[in-house]
């Protein structure tokens, strides 16, 4: 063994999972039950600040590390993988019961930088920022699904007919567009094949040829729908979503009345609608910026970040997860410093 690997393997057994890097900053492992505690606080976080397109679950932790202040007090970062799923907001189906949309079909990838604090063991947000994107290529190719935009008018009608076809079905009660969540075209021989996913609302008609206007929010019944159609082939298919009337405290496990669901701001239908202010496509996670905390938070998750004092700028590193590096600390310039390939965490879906 020479003199490298035995210093690194006293390292390792002297560190465990975790490296110092500069006076301020400790690397922590992105696949610890620590890591994913966060992470799941963070998810849910945004989420819940989400209210609108579809509910979003991890993927993978980028980066996780703890801040120590001079005054002691410790603040954590970390930056995780979020993937759009198949739930609209209003779903009440949890996010780990959500199927992520797959890349065949043009997964959404959000990028979150978290600043956590962590309270005798418990993380909770204290700001956030994200971005989100379509993943794959929009590139045309027979069979491929690609994501059209929110007033391509042809999409647009096949919603609008699709819902005039299940509001005929039901009979007794009848929905109004509430928001689109995602329109898509797919190339098929003999046409484009088109598929228009729609978030409705209960409004106070049960037949079809009246005035209808949508219920109070709190009391009517939400639903999503999902349509497809070719020409004037549309078929339709919509789940109502029961309204909760209890919801279990977590505290108790006692039965409380159920909070007023969230008041979902339509950005694709209905009144006020408003498309181009969250993607042309697909509705980006919402920017929360803190600007206490703005010095934490960086422009974007790929460049260099900013720390707190004692200022020690960190050059993000991408170290296979097979391989162990040693370097020299910039700022000691003493001793060898070990760096362990802490994260990326593991991938969850893809
Ligand atoms: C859709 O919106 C884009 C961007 O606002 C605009 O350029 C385009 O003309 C619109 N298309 C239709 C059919 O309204
Ligand atoms: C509604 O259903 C009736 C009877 O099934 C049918 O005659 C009518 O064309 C339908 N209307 C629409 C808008 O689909
Ligand atoms: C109409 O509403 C009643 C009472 O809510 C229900 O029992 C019935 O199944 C409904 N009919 C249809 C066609 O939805
Ligand atoms: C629904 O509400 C609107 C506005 O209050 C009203 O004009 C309309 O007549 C109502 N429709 C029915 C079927 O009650
Ligand atoms: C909806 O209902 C809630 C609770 O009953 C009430 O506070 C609110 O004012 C209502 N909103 C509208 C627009 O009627
Ligand atoms: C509530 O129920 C869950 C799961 O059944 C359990 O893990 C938890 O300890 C319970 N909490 C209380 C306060 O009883």
């Amino acid at each position: 063994m020479n003199l490298l690997s035995a210093v690194a393997l006293l390292g390792l057994l002297l560190m465990g999972t975790w490296a110092q890097v500069g006076p301020s900053t400790t690397l922590l492992s992105c696949d610890s039950p620590e890591a994913e505690e966060a992470a799941l606080v963070a998810q849910d976080y945004i989420n819940g600040q989400h209210t609108h397109g579809y509910k979003y679950a991890l993927n993978k932790i980028e980066e996780f590390k703890k801040i120590t202040k001079p005054d002691g007090s410790e603040v954590y970062l970390m930056d995780v993988e979020l993937l759009e799923t198949k739930c609209h907001v209003l779903d009440p189906t949890s996010v780990s019961a959500c199927p992520v949309r797959p890349k065949a079909e043009m997964a959404v990838e959000g990028d979150c930088d978290v600043v956590l604090s962590n309270d005798a063991g418990v993380f909770s947000v204290v700001a956030y920022k994200c971005k989100s994107e379509p993943e794959s290529s929009e590139e045309l190719c027979v069979g491929c699904t690609h994501l059209i935009p929110f007033n391509d008018t042809n999409a647009q009608n096949l919603a609008s007919a699709s819902l005039e076809l299940f509001n005929n079905k039901t009979g007794n009660a009848t929905f109004a567009l509430l928001e689109i969540g995602r329109l898509a075209s797919q190339v098929v021989s003999g046409g484009p094949k088109l598929f228009a996913e729609y978030a409705i609302i209960e409004t106070n008609c049960t037949s079809l040829d009246e005035f209808c206007v949508p219920l109070n929010h709190t009391t009517a019944r939400h639903g999503f729908c999902l349509a497809e159609g070719a020409g004037l082939d549309v078929a339709v298919d919509c789940k109502i979503f029961a309204v909760p009337t209890t919801v279990v405290d977590p505290l108790t496990n006692g039965s409380v009345p159920a909070l007023p669901p969230v008041v979902l701001h339509a950005h694709t239908a209905g009144p006020g609608q408003t498309p181009s202010i969250h993607g042309l496509r697909h509705h980006k996670l919402l920017k929360i910026h803190d600007p206490s905390v703005s010095g934490l938070l960086s422009e974007s998750a790929e460049s260099a970040e900013v720390l707190a004092e004692p200022a020690a700028p960190i050059v993000k590193r991408e170290v296979p997860a097979s391989e162990m590096t040693v370097s020299e600390n910039p700022n000691t310039n003493t001793e060898p410093q070990l760096l362990m390939p802490l994260c990326p965490g593991k991938v969850k879906h893809f």
